[in-house]
């Protein structure tokens, strides 16, 4: 497989942080060609690139940069996802403490292309050493003329300001972000209308990720041809992959979109203890996840649709085969519970009594129903909640029973308990007898 470091070339670089540096390794080169040409035929570059959003959707950058409204009058904003909240993710935090400026240089083309003329980077809020790159490069760049009023002479002028956030996986999703940006609790927006034409102050706004704008300066200096030789026809160009949990070396690793888990457990080692890999997400918690059988899948947008899953945000978590799959679904579906903004009852209401029921399972206090409950509950959340949070709260849950069904199903369901005990979800009604039973559940390895 070609390993050819592109966005992480730069990372083991001494000081690689600095503008010294940057500029010694071709850095602001790109921003200089694209401010000296047409922001229209920056958008036309980046369309044909076939760049797709790294932060999770895949959607077509150029694209999204194309629905901003020219001409309007309006100010025009470009806000930088940097909250990396989906658990098992962790790209965009080493790739602004090494090599913050990529960022920066992406941030200049990709305003020039909108014609925003300042830009936000919105980072989590626990992401303290990133906020400090992000700021220490930030006010080189201006220092050295790459931001600020009249860029390199080209009368363009640009603002970039680094805010950090309080910590909410929910200000992940790029509308809860812009409330959050506006000083409000985060809490996703109805749309449409959709953050392209009212989107930061009610003005059109691109929100894109910290790896999607990362890859611009790439692809303007090597152009369209270099970043489709690539990955594949509708998945292009380089990607970060995370690989962590139960490998032997965990870390970030890029390689070309549509490398398999396979070939980057080669890079990583393996699974550690030369273990049999058991369960793996590819993007995170929120898609479903896969087991052995997928090795040889394509790790990109249509590959992993096609095995059943997401690609998601890359981030790889290994589960062996010692990894007891019912704490991972019921410690996965506390994270959602704990997330969820309270907005909307499906989510909100759900995820916490999945969160019961599965608990109730692990205590060996469930019953024979509890997976089917589980299943339709997933059924009647997926799709009816008011954002994707709630979609995501259902992976674990589905692909969970999909694979591993029998862990799911407690030991104590082959006795007959009396149908007084089905009152509520977390199984402590009066008359259950099978809570003077705990540790009945003997399904994990
Ligand atoms: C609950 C939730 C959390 C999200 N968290 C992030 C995040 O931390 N970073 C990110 O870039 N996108 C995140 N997204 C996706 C964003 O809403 C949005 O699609 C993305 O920032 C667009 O950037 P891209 O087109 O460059 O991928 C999240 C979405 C949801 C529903
Ligand atoms: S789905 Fe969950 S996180 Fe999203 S708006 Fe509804 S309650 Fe909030």
């Amino acid at each position: 497989m070609p390993v050819t470091p592109v966005l992480t070339r730069r990372w083991n670089t001494p000081e690689s942080w600095t503008i010294d540096t940057y500029r010694r390794l071709d850095g602001y080169v790109a921003a200089r060609t694209a401010l000296a040409g047409d922001p229209d035929d920056l958008i036309k570059l980046i369309k044909d690139s076939g760049l797709r959003g790294r932060g999770g959707a895949g959607f077509p950058t150029g694209m999204k940069w194309g629905f901003i409204p020219q001409g309007d009058g309006k100010p025009h904003y470009l806000v930088i996802n940097a909250d990396e909240g989906e658990p098992g993710t962790c790209k965009d935090a080493p790739l602004m403490k090494a090599d913050p400026h990529s960022l920066v240089e992406g941030i200049i083309i990709a305003s020039y292309a909108v014609r925003a003329n300042r830009a936000f980077v919105y980072l989590r809020g626990e992401l303290i050493h990133a906020a400090r790159r992000m700021r220490a490069a930030v006010a080189e760049a201006y220092e050295a003329g790459f931001l600020g009023r009249n860029i390199l002479g080209s009368g363009f002028d640009l603002d970039l300001v680094v805010h950090s956030g309080a910590g909410a996986y929910i200000c992940g999703e790029e509308t809860a972000l812009l409330d959050s940006l506006e000083g409000r609790r985060g809490q996703p927006r109805l749309r449409p209308p959709f953050p392209a034409t009212h989107g930061l102050y009610a003005s059109p706004t691109v929100v894109n990720n910290v790896e999607t704008i990362a890859s611009v300066p790439f692809i303007v200096n090597h152009g369209v041809d270099w970043f489709r030789s690539m990955g594949r026809e509708r998945s292009p160009g380089p990607k970060i992959y995370s690989l962590s949990g139960h490998v032997t070396r965990p870390g970030q690793y890029e390689a070309p979109m549509g490398t398999t888990l396979r070939e980057l457990l080669e890079l990583a080692g393996g699974v550690r203890g030369g273990r049999k890999l058991k369960a793996w997400t590819p993007g995170g918690s929120s898609t479903p996840m896969l087991t052995a059988d997928h090795l040889d899948a394509p790790l990109d947008f249509e590959g992993m649709q096609e095995a059943g899953s997401l690609l998601g945000t890359a981030a790889l978590m290994i589960m062996d085969e010692t990894t007891d799959m019912l704490k991972v679904v019921r410690r996965l579906t506390q994270f959602y519970a704990h997330e969820s903004c309270g907005k909307c009852t499906p989510c909100r209401e759900g995820t916490s009594w999945m969160v019961q029921i599965l608990s109730r399972i692990e205590r060996g206090q469930g019953d024979a129903e509890d997976v089917d409950t589980l299943v339709d509950a997933c059924d009647n959340i997926f799709g009816r909640a008011f954002c994707a949070l709630a979609d995501g709260a259902t992976s674990p849950i589905v692909s969970g029973i999909k694979y591993f069904r029998d862990e799911f199903i407690p030991v104590s369901a082959v006795t007959t308990k009396p149908e007084s005990s089905k009152t509520t979800p977390d199984g402590a009604a009066a008359g259950d007898d099978a809570a003077a039973a705990p540790g009945a559940y003997a399904g994990a390895h």
